[in-house]
């Protein structure tokens, strides 16, 4: 009985996958923005990023496999950021930096996310 639930949720979980995912990257959107969420409120209002920020944009960085996660999440990145009333893209870009690391793109709205290596 057990095992055949756990059966059934590792299914529904590799199925799940399959649907969010798109062309090779292993990164999904949805994944990516959970991780950034808590860093919109610097990037709208400024002051001090917040840990969980931090903690989300080093998730996103060790997530990075290869150039298809790069491009897809600075596509996802900047798809969502358009979407966010008062963004200020120069702050977005602070935000790896506030956090000590890097990003391998900086995010504007006219970035050709095809572009990134
Ligand atoms: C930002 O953090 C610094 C150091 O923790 C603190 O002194 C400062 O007041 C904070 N600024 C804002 C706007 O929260
Ligand atoms: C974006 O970059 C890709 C790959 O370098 C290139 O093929 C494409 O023409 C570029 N698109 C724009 C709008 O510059």
């Amino acid at each position: 009985m057990a095992v055949t639930k756990v059966a059934l949720v590792a299914s529904l979980m590799a199925c799940m996958l399959i649907t969010y995912s798109y062309s090779t990257a292993t990164l999904t959107c949805d994944q990516v923005t959970v991780w950034l969420t808590p860093c919109i409120p610097y990037a709208v209002m400024g002051g001090n990023v917040s840990s969980l920020c931090c903690q989300g944009v080093y998730s996103l960085n060790a997530a990075y496999k290869n150039g298809d996660d790069r491009r897809s999440a600075c596509q996802c990145i900047k798809d969502r950021a358009a979407l966010i009333p008062g963004i200020d893209y120069n702050r977005v870009n602070q935000v790896p930096v506030r956090c000590g690391t890097k990003c391998p793109y900086k995010v504007y709205p006219s970035t050709n996310c095809s572009a990134v290596k």
